[in-house]
């Protein structure tokens, strides 16, 4: 069986790194639950409180010379998301709560005006909830179908299986996790999105698990829409991002309706600002999309293809290592075809009783379900354990994680 030496270096100075995290100051946290979300850098919580203490005012409203610079705040923070994502117009950078609620704006929105009775919308068995309860309420509201592209035995999508419901002409949109937040496969979304397009079919990515770890550049990626969240990339919780083709954009209504979000008003009827407010209604979570801007300006700063490489090594590592433990059974591809979250069970020790150990060991992973309940079902799972790796963590993160998975053995002997 191949194993994984232990990496002595990988390309991130993640000690350093660490040191920039000041809830990881502790030295007996070792956090792995990064794919549940992410720690924040002095760089991102200085961000957001320098805008509280110097150019805090309301955006879009005032004249006067605070909310001048509070407005130039957030648009200085789309510029930046726009950017990491090399995004060619900030009309394209929807800021949502999140990659949840920038679907659900597609699914209402766009479903709302396009999809009919008989259409098919195709997502896959690896999806997370957010990428699959708003289609469900798309499909209950509009008559369309669902129909999900399976998995092959290793955890990666089968592309026959996505060529069966494109031959059906009824296809309208393909919408897919970039990266399995349960499984970590990273799935093949250039060639998914070119068979797609070739039947006339949209394609949607749900970037939660991907904008933090991979180099997505969406001016190449050629998708229709694509989502992601700042919580998971150093940035804060309640900020997301949609991003969508300007001519989608342009054509779809509006999602929620209130102030900021209009042109002009009237008793009966209004009209709709331009892109991207035209779906940014009320006041914005501006300190939150300033620290998402510097949370994009943060992670740009290490290279996002160094963040890949140095996941690449650790995941090799802690996938290694985790099968060589007698008992544990670990799920989805090798890691070569994957990212750093890995999902696992060790023998019948219920999830709950091994994360509760490894927190006494100060070993933070999730357990349960991960939001992912039917793929536990597809894989007769009633839940698992979760490790997830990210830019601050070290090769003696995994072997502290690795010694606590020995203490689990011990207690349950
Ligand atoms: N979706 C997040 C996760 O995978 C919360 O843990």
């Amino acid at each position: 069986m191949e194993t994984a030496q232990r990496p002595v270096a990988t390309p991130l100075d993640a000690p350093a790194i660490r040191r920039q995290f000041p809830i990881l100051a502790d030295p007996d946290l070792v956090y792995l639950d990064s794919a549940a979300s992410s720690q924040k850098p002095l760089a991102v919580l200085e961000a957001m409180e320098r805008y509280y203490r110097e150019d805090y005012a309301n955006v879009h409203r005032g004249v006067y010379r605070l909310a001048e610079r509070s407005t130039e705040a957030y648009d200085e923070a789309r510029r930046a998301v726009a950017r990491f994502f090399n995004v060619p117009s900030t009309t394209q950078v929807i800021f949502t709560r999140n990659t949840t609620e920038a679907i659900k704006l597609v699914a209402h929105s766009w479903g709302s005006t396009n999809l009919r009775s008989g259409d098919i919308i195709v997502l896959s068995e690896m999806e997370h909830h957010s990428n699959l309860v708003p289609w469900q309420l798309a499909a209950t509201r509009t008559g369309a179908r669902l129909e999900f592209i399976g998995l092959t035995p290793d955890g990666q999508l089968s592309l026959d299986d996505l060529d069966e419901h494109l031959a059906t002409g009824r296809v309208r949109l393909v919408s897919l996790c970039h990266v399995s937040n349960m499984l970590g496969t990273i799935n093949p979304v250039e060639e998914i999105t070119r068979r797609a397009h070739d039947r006339g079919a949209l394609v949607m990515l749900d970037g939660a698990q991907a904008a933090p770890h991979l180099p997505v550049d969406l001016s190449t990626l050629d998708v229709d829409f694509y989502a992601a969240s700042a919580h998971k990339m150093c940035g804060p919780m309640g900020v997301g991002m949609l991003y969508g083709r300007l001519e989608l954009l342009e054509a779809m209504p509006p999602f929620l309706g209130g102030g900021d979000m209009i042109r002009t008003v009237g008793w009966r009827e209004s009209t709709w600002a331009d892109l991207p407010s035209k779906f940014e209604a009320g006041t914005p979570s501006v300190a939150d999309a300033v620290g998402f801007g510097a949370a994009c300006e943060f992670l740009s700063s290490l290279s996002m293809s160094a963040v890949r490489e140095h996941e690449i090594e650790l995941t090799r590592y802690l996938y290694h290592q985790l099968i060589e433990l007698p008992e544990v059974e670990v799920y989805g591809p090798v890691p070569e075809c994957r990212s750093g979250a890995v999902s696992f069970n060790m023998g019948d020790v219920h999830p709950h009783d091994v994360a509760s150990i490894l927190d006494e060991s100060g070993v933070c992973v999730r357990a349960g379900h991960h939001c992912t309940q039917p793929l536990h079902d597809k894989l007769g799972l009633a839940a698992s354990v979760r490790a997830s790796v990210y830019v601050y963590n070290t090769v003696d993160d995994v072997d502290r994680l690795i010694e606590a998975l020995h203490r689990v053995r011990s207690v349950f002997a």
